[in-house]
């Protein structure tokens, strides 16, 4: 992975380039019903509005791509919408194998994926493993994500290794609680995105975005392309990072 410095200057972009790109894809759904149609073709546009954002953020020189494509909470919608979007998942996997691989891109997932058919997860684990050497980017889909079930299973995980004597209670740090998040060895998101008009975190990446830098846009998921990433890259790059410290400190 290209380390800040090592990071191209990219004339479209301009410097740094975030390394870590969240992204909360909204607006399927009213971006179907304005057009009549039903929900789930919103999820399909939607999909060929990931194949774009991986192509540009590829190119721009992102190290990693986090999308939320299905979250904890999603599963309260109407059965034939969930079951539209496992579909989908699992097609797009399948369709998107060889050219992830060809294309140097990882692909990880993060959430629980032991509430997923056991075919769509043979699927992931067969393409996770096929991609996993790919350099020129990770592409991370958020399945079955909740960030506050994250929290509580590393607190379980780390609850067991003390009752287990393996740890203190004293010995639990914020290292401690990261590595046993699903984005273990990640770095934590410089930028979030969230498109659709609405403004909140809907239980994304709590801890891990605690300084990211959030920009929202005001485009429907499916009409988002490599011109909408580079603007909010270029807002990103306008931001003064702080980390808590004082101005210009
Ligand atoms: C939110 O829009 C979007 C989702 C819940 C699903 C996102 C899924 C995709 C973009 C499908 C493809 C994904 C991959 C990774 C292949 P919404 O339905 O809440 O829209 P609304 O707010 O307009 O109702």
């Amino acid at each position: 992975m290209a380390s800040p410095s090592a990071r191209p200057a990219l004339a479209a972009v301009g410097s740094p380039v975030p390394a870590h790109v969240a992204i909360i894809m909204d607006g399927n759904g009213r971006w179907a019903s304005a057009r009549g149609l039903p929900r789930a073709a919103g999820h399909r546009a939607g999909r060929d509005a990931v194949r774009r954002t991986v192509e540009a953020a590829r190119e721009l020189g992102v190290d990693v791509l986090t999308l939320y494509a299905f979250s904890t909470e999603n599963w309260r919608r109407p059965s034939d919408e969930v079951g539209a979007l496992l579909a989908l998942l699992h097609e797009a996997v399948l369709a998107e194998a060889e050219e992830l691989h060809r294309s140097g891109i990882q692909l990880r997932v993060c959430g629980a994926l032991d509430g997923l058919a056991p075919e769509t997860r043979a699927e992931l684990d067969r393409v996770v493993a096929l991609t996993s050497g790919g350099a020129a980017l990770i592409l991370n889909i958020a399945f079955n994500y909740g960030s506050r079930a994250e929290l509580a299973r590393a607190a379980r995980l780390l609850a067991a290794d003390v009752a287990a004597g393996a740890r203190t209670p004293e010995s639990i740090d914020e290292a401690a609680v990261a590595a046993r998040l699903y984005t273990a060895g990640l770095p934590d998101p410089d930028l979030l995105i969230r498109t659709g008009r609405e403004q909140r975190l809907s239980n994304f990446l709590l801890w891990q975005c605690a300084y990211a830098e959030l920009v929202f846009l005001d485009v429907l998921w499916p009409d988002f392309g490599r011109d909408h990433l580079v603007a909010a890259i270029a807002t990103y790059q306008q931001r003064q990072r702080r980390f808590g410290a004082a101005p210009g400190g």
